[in-house]
């Protein structure tokens, strides 16, 4: 029983489908293929208005090539201090950014706040010496599982404007966060001021497929070559917008979304009920983040079950993780069974009913 990731599973169904009907015959490379063409269209579709897609094979790509285009070499973007961008990427987006520099601030549940980040730009020094502010980027879903709602994203986006900041959105989880929100695409974006996009669909059922989404055209510029001098061309380009055609096709991404959504939900609404479990934040989208008696951490690792330890960076105040206690986060997919969220659960039960035997 793996909840390590929603990376752990292979593809989903309509996907391989969709890569195997794109596999026969011969077609232009290099993107220049009929299906590109009718996947860039359906993007438009998607975000209600003339967008600029550039598909990729990783979410580190498609971020580190965003924020390049968003920000020069001498400038800062702002981001979380947990932020995938700045924690996960080896350094990828200060690599392509050829100078330029992520500042990374708190937050509770790895969210920033349109307070916070007004705070730390006020407190900037501005003198030659110092790198501007250029952009700002989120993760929609957060790292510790949360969701910005619209108002919060209103809130940064007109921050962003103010202050002349591109405001760029890592959304490796992006269909996750859009069912929990019940909104459109657009809402969730452009509407609220994001200009560009990293639009996650590897974590929600395709093999290896990510699209950077731009909202503001002058941002989509120089992507193409950007993406070219980062090996991010894919020469059969079709079986990556394949991915994309089945992905999207009767809105099997929202599905997906639902799907791992709601057995987070009930994993979540479980543990929670047991003695000694309280959630570290609540479960917005497909991650749990539970905090459990040491002794129900070594019952699950014993019985079998993945997971990661989480860091205690982002709760919030007056939280803290006991000697005699793990926070964990278990991650659930469009590919979880539901069967495998009851048999977790039913460990845990057991875990607890022996500690209070004891
Ligand atoms: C918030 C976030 N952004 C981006 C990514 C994409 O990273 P990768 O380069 O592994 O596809 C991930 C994957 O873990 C993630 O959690």
């Amino acid at each position: 029983m793996n909840f390590a990731s929603d990376n752990i599973v292979g593809a989903s169904p309509p996907v391989l489908q969709a890569l195997t009907q794109a596999n026969v015959g011969a077609m232009a490379a290099y993107g220049g293929d009929e299906i590109t063409r009718r996947v860039k269209a359906r993007f438009n579709e998607i975000f209600e208005r003339e967008v600029s897609v550039f598909l990729v094979t990783t979410g580190t790509a498609a971020n580190a090539l965003a924020l390049s285009s968003a920000v020069p070499p001498y400038g800062l973007c702002v981001c979380h201090r947990e932020a995938h961008v700045i924690d996960d990427e080896c350094g990828a987006p200060e690599f392509f950014m050829h100078g330029a520099k992520l500042a990374g601030l708190p937050g509770v549940g790895a969210k920033l706040t349109a307070e916070g980040v007004s705070a730390y730009l006020r407190g900037l020094p501005r003198a030659v010496k110092q790198m501007p502010p250029k952009a700002l980027s989120i993760s929609q879903v957060s790292e510790c599982g949360l969701v910005y709602d619209l108002g919060e994203l209103k809130e940064l986006g007109d921050l962003c404007r103010e202050h002349g900041l591109a405001f760029h959105m890592d959304g490796a989880r992006f269909a996750n966060a859009l069912v929990s929100l019940g909104c459109t695409p657009a809402e969730m974006t452009w509407k609220q001021g994001v200009d560009i996009l990293s639009f996650g669909g590897t974590k929600n059922g395709c093999l290896m497929a990510e699209a950077i989404v731009v909202f503001r055209p002058e941002l989509a510029e120089s992507l193409d070559y950007r993406s070219k001098r980062a090996g991010q061309i894919v020469s059969k380009g079709r079986l990556i917008s394949a991915q994309f055609e089945g992905y999207f096709a009767g809105d099997h991404w929202y599905e997906n979304a639902r799907h791992a959504n709601r057995l987070a939900k009930l994993l979540s609404a479980g543990l929670s009920e047991l003695p000694g479990v309280r959630l570290a934040w609540e479960t917005q989208a497909n991650e749990v983040f539970p905090i459990i008696p040491a002794a129900m951490d070594k019952a699950l690792k014993e019985a079998g079950v993945l997971y990661h330890p989480w860091t205690e960076l982002s709760l919030p105040a007056g939280e803290t993780v006991g000697p005699n206690e793990a926070l964990i986060r278990l991650v659930l997919s469009f590919a979880t069974r539901e069967e495998d969220v009851h048999r977790v659960l039913a460990i845990a039960r057991s875990a607890s009913s022996r500690q209070a035997a004891e």
